[in-house]
């Protein structure tokens, strides 16, 4: 059966064909005052919340392939559908900020930031348009997610909301031409492609209201809907094209447990906005599982790095962390009763008993000289053993967007405990940026531990001579992996809890973290992962500038600048790639 076309609403069909030829005529128009004129975006400050024009500007053009054509070979009854009743009134997320008043320093930094987005942007622009990624140094393009443009559809949301409105439309109008058929790639990534490609057009959607974008996000979403098509109905980590078409796909045996778990805002929204529930269905599905094995991990309380999902165990891995592997699994379930407008509780409860465990043994506070903040707080691992648990104390820069989940997650569901905690991881990811010579956090450091997390302990010496990294500042134990890869989860936090406390030294942090970032990144064309940050001297560049340095890193710096205001957060809920969906009122 194809997909039906009737969650389009007549209006927006009979405006699509109207607009078809209009359209190509201010495309046309687009290119060339783009080609020659603008070197520079406007001045003016950029009203993003309020379109240029209420007319649809962006064409659809479907895919080579259709992938409702293919049936499913372990088919179901839908048993989940999206609430009917009005949401409950949420709680306020946002700090009251009623004497805000958009200053000079404010607007200089905000425009600084938009500056360096527009000079990336260009970049890839001229150099690396539809491919996936822009190589910030040699200038080429790179193929890394299936060749559909990833960058180009990352940043879409972002043009909108610095009030770049005719990049937007040039590249909305090419994000809605994707063919997703043609990729050289045998497979697609479930998660990746689902947080990037549908999750930024989505996005898109919602803040432009172009009706091509929700048409090419259900293409997609159909054909991501297929990794479903499982015996058990969880995921795979890869959707193998040839295996989904012939029906012979399976559940993975050691996945990250973040992969299928953190496709529930993208499908939820997906569903709300066409009104067909088979999205929202088979990310519900993903949802009972983790209900159904919260308590029978090594850790009761939460899930392992790795799952076995075709076994449906989460009972074999001792690894458990809030970093790589697992970390969107905790983020979307406080994020997913915001889109839910707080109808299911369950969202609620599972991250009410995850977060009291990681409290209990994921977060450290790292043994400091007096002359340091000591109320700081970071996220590390631990392995449970049948009768012990390991901690490892390591920070990442993965794990830095816990600050702004716990924050997040105190708000909506009121436990002001977990707003404080929130600030302190988040001032804790602050600290390393400064801890370093380059003033960027690494990938991976250590420190060495107190024993509690409630109060402080005194410095000690010898402790630190025989754990500590004596070439560090005082208080680090080493830096495993000493690159900055252009890594949004620090700013993300310090975001959320600026906007969550209205506490302005935030904001100071923020620009101290935002001239370090450029200053050790910056290359002749835009901005580039860099190998070390424990240098003095010049940085070594390594040519890569991931998609989300343009849709998360660079938008959470450019927001935490802007009025409180824009993308509130008591609108919008962030998808773990920065991409707001709007929250039902
Ligand atoms: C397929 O995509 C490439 C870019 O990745 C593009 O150059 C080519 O024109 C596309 N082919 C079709 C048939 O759309
Ligand atoms: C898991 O355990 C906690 C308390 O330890 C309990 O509150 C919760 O209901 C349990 N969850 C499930 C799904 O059984």
């Amino acid at each position: 059966m194809r997909y039906p076309m009737r969650f389009w609403s007549r209006r927006s069909l009979r405006r699509i064909a109207f607009d078809r030829r209009l359209s190509r005529l201010v495309f046309v128009a687009a290119v060339f005052l783009l080609a020659f004129l603008r070197l520079r975006p406007s001045t003016s400050t950029p009203n993003p919340l309020s379109p240029p024009s209420k007319h649809a500007r962006v064409t659809f053009r479907p895919s080579a392939f259709d992938w409702t054509t293919v049936s499913q070979r372990h088919p179901v009854k839908l048993v989940h559908s999206l609430p009917t009743d009005a949401p409950k009134p949420s709680r306020q997320v946002q700090h009251q900020f009623s004497d805000y008043t958009h200053d000079a320093t404010s607007k200089k930094r905000q425009e600084a930031v938009r500056m360096a987005f527009f000079r990336c942007w260009n970049s890839y622009k001229k150099h690396a348009w539809l491919r996936d990624e822009l190589a910030p140094v040699s200038g080429e393009g790179k193929t890394t997610f299936g060749g559909w443009a990833a960058t180009l559809v990352d940043a879409l949301d972002t043009l909108w909301i610095m009030g770049l409105h005719d990049d937007f439309y040039l590249a909305a109008s090419a994000a809605a031409q994707i063919d997703w058929a043609n990729t050289t790639e045998t497979s697609a990534n479930v998660f990746e492609t689902t947080i990037r490609h549908l999750g930024g057009l989505l996005s898109a959607y919602d803040l432009s209201g172009e009706a091509a974008l929700l048409q090419k996000a259900t293409e997609l979403g159909n054909m991501l809907y297929m990794a479903f098509d499982t015996p058990n109905r969880l995921p795979g980590f890869w959707l193998d094209f040839e295996d989904a078409k012939q029906g012979r796909q399976l559940a993975g045996t050691s996945d990250p447990s973040a992969s299928p778990t953190s496709l529930s805002l993208e499908f939820t929204r997906l569903s709300q906005l066409t009104g067909d529930a088979k999205f929202y269905d088979a990310v519900s599905r993903v949802t009972d599982f983790l209900e159904r094995t919260q308590n029978s991990s090594k850790l009761p309380g939460i899930w392992p790095k790795l799952i076995n999902f075709r076994e449906e165990s989460v009972a074999e891995e001792s690894g458990f962390t809030l970093g790589a592997l697992a970390d969107s699994l905790y983020e979307y379930l406080p994020k997913m009763d915001a889109l839910l407008g707080g109808l299911y509780p369950r969202y609620e409860k599972m991250h009410r008993v995850a977060m009291d465990v990681v409290v209990e043994n994921l977060l450290y506070r790292p043994m400091l000289p007096d002359t340091d903040p000591s109320d700081i707080l970071f996220a590390g691992d631990v392995y449970a053993h049948p009768k012990s648990i390991d901690r490892n104390p390591e920070g990442q820069h993965l794990s830095c967007f816990t600050g702004g989940m716990f924050a997040l997650g105190g708000r909506l569901f009121d436990i002001p405990k977990h707003v404080a905690i929130g600030e302190r991881l988040a001032r804790g990811c602050a600290w390393a940026y400064d801890a370093f010579p380059t003033g960027v956090m690494p990938e991976i450091f250590g420190v060495v531990p107190c024993d509690s997390i409630d109060k402080r302990c005194s410095w000690d010496e010898k402790l630190w001579d025989k754990e500590g990294d004596l070439r560090l500042r005082k208080g680090l134990s080493n830096a495993r992996d000493c690159r900055y890869i252009l890594r949004p989860e620090a700013i993300e936090s310090i975001f959320i809890l600026y906007r969550i406390t209205g506490k302005e030294d935030l904001r100071d942090i923020a620009w101290r973290m935002f001239e370090s970032i450029m200053r050790s990144t910056e290359t002749e064309l835009a901005n580039s992962a860099i190998a070390d940050v424990t240098v003095t001297g010049p940085t070594k560049k390594l040519d890569s500038m991931e998609s989300f340095w343009l849709a998360e890193t660079l938008k959470y710096f450019y927001l935490i600048f802007s009025p409180p205001d824009l993308i509130s957060l008591d609108d919008y809920v962030l998808n773990t790639e920065a991409h707001p969906f709007r929250r039902p009122k």
